[in-house]
């Protein structure tokens, strides 16, 4: 039986990115929506659930993208409140890429540190999909968590998302730009800018052996990059006393996830792909032997 994934996608055009991960990550086909509200879900999900057998409709999954965080949250709640009995299909969460680079981020930076229980872990920008999945990641681990916005109220409707999403401790703070990064980075251990391609937030002197730093990692991949003096291959490598991970390191394991969710989408029509179960495949990733 073909295996079918609807794309469900809050921006207007969905994601073409998305759509070929989808098709490498095994989906036979891939059902394409752009523009998609709450309202529009439960129609579309209907034609998932009622056109298979519940023994087949593990052949039948979901993916919901997007640019809106918020908003790709409220489909996800939106398409499981569809869902009745056995009647449903399994469900992947990741709008803009933000549930598979924030765990394949955090995955790498929790590894270079052990424990994060207690240590200040700043995320640059961190008002985005990929900045408020990791802010959310990191607070659930028991971090002490900030998040920087150019904007207060940005900061702040970002800092409630992710403590109504995840608990733990969040702080927002304003940095209206580069030149307020060495006053941002004060008593941080662990720093990651997730903010949007091609901005450089970072200055080298912000971060080059700052004492209690033990961590950077970008996920900007476009020159220039978000930090300065970090290379996009940088996978643990240690530069001026700080662990240092970019963009590729990153999203070499962002992608090998984002397939194997995928696949597993179409093991069983139960399963929702969120930060968490996205967190316990990649540890899964990690555990096989290479
Ligand atoms: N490596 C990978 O595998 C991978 C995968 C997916 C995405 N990414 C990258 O991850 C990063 C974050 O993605 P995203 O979708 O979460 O980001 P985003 O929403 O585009 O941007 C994050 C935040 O950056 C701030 N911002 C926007 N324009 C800015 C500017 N000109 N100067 C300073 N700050 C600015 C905004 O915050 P405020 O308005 O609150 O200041 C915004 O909320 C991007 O660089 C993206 O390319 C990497």
């Amino acid at each position: 039986m073909r295996k079918l994934l609807l794309q469900l996608d809050t921006s207007r055009l969905p994601s073409v990115f998305d759509r070929v991960v989808a098709y490498d990550g095994g989906a036979d086909e891939v059902m394409s929506y752009g523009g998609i509200v709450e309202a529009d879900v439960r129609d579309l999900v209907h034609g998932c659930i009622f056109t298979r057998g519940p023994k087949d409709l593990k052949n039948t999954a979901g993916f919901i993208g997007g640019a809106d965080m918020a908003a790709g949250e409220r489909l996800l709640a939106a398409a499981q409140q569809a869902f009745f009995g056995p009647f449903r299909v399994s469900l992947m969460l990741d709008s803009n890429g933000s549930n598979t680079t924030a765990v394949a981020a955090v995955e790498k930076m929790v590894q270079a540190v052990g424990d994060v229980r207690g240590q200040r872990v700043l995320i640059i920008a961190g008002t985005g999909p990929v900045g408020i999945r990791a802010a959310g990641l990191f607070a659930r681990a028991g971090a002490e968590v900030v998040i920087t916005s150019r904007k207060p109220e940005a900061g702040e409707r970002a800092r409630d998302l992710v403590v109504k999403r995840f608990g733990g401790t969040v702080r927002a703070i304003t940095m209206p730009d580069a030149s307020e990064a060495i006053r941002a980075c004060e008593r941080a251990s662990l720093l990651l800018n997730a903010g949007p391609a091609g901005v450089m937030l970072v200055p080298k002197q912000a971060w080059a052996n700052r004492p209690g730093l033990k961590v950077v990692a970008d996920v900007n991949a476009v020159p220039p990059l978000g930090i300065e003096g970090l290379d996009v291959m940088d996978d643990g490598v240690t530069k001026d006393g700080v662990r240092c991970f970019g963009a590729l390191a990153i999203g070499n394991l962002k992608m090998k996830l984002h397939k194997a969710c995928i696949a597993r989408l179409f093991e069983r029509n139960d399963l929702v792909l969120d930060a968490e179960t996205i967190a316990d495949v990649a540890r899964e990733l990690s555990a096989k032997p290479k």
